[in-house]
């Protein structure tokens, strides 16, 4: 490969979950330490980072035909720099390097650190493949957040050591790791006195976070909330996402103590039939799951529920997909995310017998989220007429529109004297399925 000019701007786009969104603000922080900026609007970028995701399917279809998109007609001077992050990376980096000669980098999601010195190497016109897995390493070598969103997200756990037998996600985030207490502290801290008021935790497995506090004691995900609910400036807290089989009873509590932790909790169970949740390796039951929602509920009786379901998993009967839906009538989601069983290469699931038909797939998924919408919206018309505070996150459609959210993690918009940053008072007035509109009532708390 010939060298290349250094480049100046730089595009980075994530797919998939939280965390790579994360990735991809942490990595965009680090470019703009390099001195290469953030490509305008509408502007073909020098660099482009394709921060990819691995969990369902046609992943690296996607990324090739990405980098096709890209590279289309334009002759080698004239195509941007390409880096593949994320989990496909991880999954199939070697493989990508090989067909695609077009792409200069390919970093995993725990070597993305050394983006740095790949991207000196590739101005060199050497190619170069980081998969490592050094996990904490990476975080101590990320440069200071200076800069953030009202509503923030912020690592706390990585990898997953569950293997539910459809995932990817052990294979290709790693082991089960907790990043230290003090650092997410000072964290925290550095995000509010960049602009946040609220922080979700992240993490593939975050109920499964462990640490060291100040005064030397073991604690859970809780005790890390009780000591971030402290941060002076930080008005809201959230995590995601949680695993049933980790979530503990000071974990519980907590929700009924630390107003600061919002009333929302998203749970994914997967499936409703017990035999199908052995098969995935779910370790627990519908039962099991229902009454861990009970006590969640008897701790926070206004706790809004998110769940993720699979339909369609090798062998799931009509039968033991009525029980999906019987459970879900039974939860009612405030909302939820659901897909079609996706075989992932080198996963359990991907050789069971059974595999189900695409069209049976459609069906199910189409019924599924019947319920869900339904439940989702009628969560919404519930909340018509309640009064809570609102985190303003953007500038809506129209002029002097506002959209923020709710408590429950509602999109709420409204209008009126506000902006980005402020925690206002609202009454909610309409609900539609994805939104509600809400009126002003007094600004409670403004930005800084
Ligand atoms: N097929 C379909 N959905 C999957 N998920 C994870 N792996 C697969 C797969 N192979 C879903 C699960 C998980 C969410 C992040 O993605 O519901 O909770
Ligand atoms: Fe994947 Fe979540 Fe299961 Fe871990 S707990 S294997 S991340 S579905």
């Amino acid at each position: 490969m010939k060298p290349t000019n250094s480049p100046k701007t730089y595009r980075v786009k994530s797919f998939g979950c939280q965390m790579n969104v994360y990735d991809g603000e942490r990595m965009a922080e680090m470019l703009g330490e390099q001195g290469i900026m953030p490509a305008p609007e509408g502007e073909d970028a020098d660099l482009v980072v394709l921060n990819t995701c691995h969990i369902r399917e046609k992943a690296a279809e996607k990324v090739y035909s990405d980098i096709g998109r890209l590279t289309k007609g334009k002759t080698q001077t004239k195509a941007p720099m390409i880096a593949v992050a994320g989990c496909v990376a991880q999954a199939e980096g070697e493989e990508i390097m090989r067909r695609s000669p077009a792409v200069s980098m390919v970093v995993g999601p725990q070597a993305y650190h050394r983006l740095p010195e790949m991207l000196e190497k590739a101005v060199k016109g050497e190619r170069a493949t980081d998969t490592d897995m050094p996990a904490i390493a990476k975080f101590a070598a990320l440069p200071e957040r200076r800069r953030t969103n009202p509503a923030s997200f912020l690592t706390v756990q990585e990898g997953c050591d569950k293997f539910c037998t459809y995932c990817v996600v052990p294979y290709t985030r790693g082991a089960e790791i907790s990043r230290p207490y003090a650092d997410l502290v000072t964290e925290a801290k550095k995000l509010v006195d960049a602009g946040a008021k609220e922080i979700t935790l992240l993490g593939q497995n975050v109920s499964a976070w462990s640490g060291e506090d100040g005064k030397g004691h073991q604690v859970g995900l809780a005790g890390l909330i009780r000591d971030l609910a402290k941060v002076d400036g930080l008005a809201r807290i959230r995590y995601t996402t949680s695993h049933p089989a980790d979530m503990d009873d000071d974990l519980i509590a907590a929700h009924g103590e630390i107003d600061k932790l919002m009333p929302f909790l998203h749970l994914p169970v997967q499936a409703g039939s017990d035999r199908v949740l052995k098969a995935m390796n779910r370790s627990h039951t519908a039962e099991s799951y229902l009454k861990l929602l009970d006590r969640f509920r008897a701790a926070r009786p206004d706790l809004a529920l998110s769940g993720d379901f699979i339909v369609g998993f090798p062998g799931e009967t009509d039968a033991e997909f009525e029980e999906t839906l019987a459970l879900v009538d039974e939860v009612k989601y405030a909302q939820a995310f659901s897909f079609k069983y996706s075989p992932r290469p080198g996963t359990p699931a991907a050789t069971m017998d059974g595999q189900v038909s695409k069209d049976v797939m459609d069906e199910r998924l189409r019924r599924l989220q019947d319920a869900l919408n339904r439940d989702q919206l009628a969560f919404n018309e519930a909340s018509v007429g309640r009064i809570c505070e609102v985190l303003v996150e953007r500038k809506g459609k129209h002029l002097g529109q506002w959209l923020g959210k709710s408590p429950w993690l509602q999109s709420v918009w409204f209008e009126g004297d506000a902006q980005i940053g402020d925690l206002v008072e609202i009454e909610l007035v309409e609900a539609g399925p994805n939104s509600l509109a809400g009126t002003l009532r007094e600004t409670a708390l403004s930005a800084a």
